[in-house]
């Protein structure tokens, strides 16, 4: 079998939620671990990973969507953005954070660099989700769809290779980095995914509730921090 084929072969297994394979053989004196070819397929490319989705019916997400939130920006970023999954406007317009959330964001970013003296517009950034299907009445994207989802995500910022990943928020941030604590122990510190440096810090969305003028303090630091490393 060609590593390519085995390549599709196990991302058909990942996306029937099979998470871990077994040499079926144990060959005596030799480790059972073999090296499985990488997922992200050599001369992977924003483009390509859009064909793959098509016109995804891999999780039950399909059934009540309107538009694939694919991602938006500049496919050679230097800063890519992770946000949780589509919402109202997203999924009417097929582009990431348009709504509300989307114009906070917009505002940090482009407000927080032109305070600090970067020339930074929100079309030079990448913005995407780890789901790219909105999740009906906003809940909390389920595991099965974000581990669907999630290899495309990986792919696009293995495509992209940018110098720093900013998760927004806890799902984000637990579906990058594989564990369970959530933004408020995360924030605010380096964290690595594939050897980029990744930093969390709270979704727009929670930023919009009133109240929350400690977070937003928080969160302005945390793109602070990202932004000079970034674009120093
Ligand atoms: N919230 C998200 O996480 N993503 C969007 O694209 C919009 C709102």
């Amino acid at each position: 079998m060609t590593p390519e084929a085995l390549r599709q072969q196990l991302e058909y297994y990942r996306d029937l939620g099979i998470k871990q394979i077994y040499r079926h053989m144990p060959i005596p004196n030799i480790s059972n671990a073999i090296e499985l070819p990488s997922l992200v397929p050599a001369g992977d490319t924003l483009d390509l990973i859009r064909a793959d989705i098509g016109d995804c019916t891999r999780c039950r997400l399909c059934k009540t969507r309107n538009k694939i939130v694919f991602g938006d920006g500049n496919p050679n970023a230097r800063l890519a953005f992770v946000g949780e999954g589509p919402g109202a406007d997203e999924d009417e317009q097929g582009l990431p954070f348009v709504g509300r959330a989307g114009q906070l964001l917009t505002q940090m970013i482009e407000g927080t660099s032109a305070k600090e003296g970067i020339p930074l517009k929100r079309a030079d950034v990448y913005i995407c989700n780890v789901v790219k299907c909105r999740p009906p009445e906003n809940r909390t994207p389920e595991p099965d769809e974000m581990e669907i989802c999630g290899q495309f995500l990986f792919r696009q910022l293995s495509a992209i290779k940018p110098k720093a990943i900013c998760a927004l928020g806890s799902t984000a941030a637990k579906a990058i980095l594989g564990g369970k604590d959530g933004v408020t122990k995360l924030r605010g510190k380096w964290h690595k995914w594939n050897d980029i440096p990744l930093m969390v810090t709270y979704h727009p969305s929670y930023l919009l509730r009133p109240y929350n003028q400690n977070a937003k303090r928080e969160s302005w630091e945390d793109l602070k921090k990202v932004l000079h490393f970034v674009y120093d």
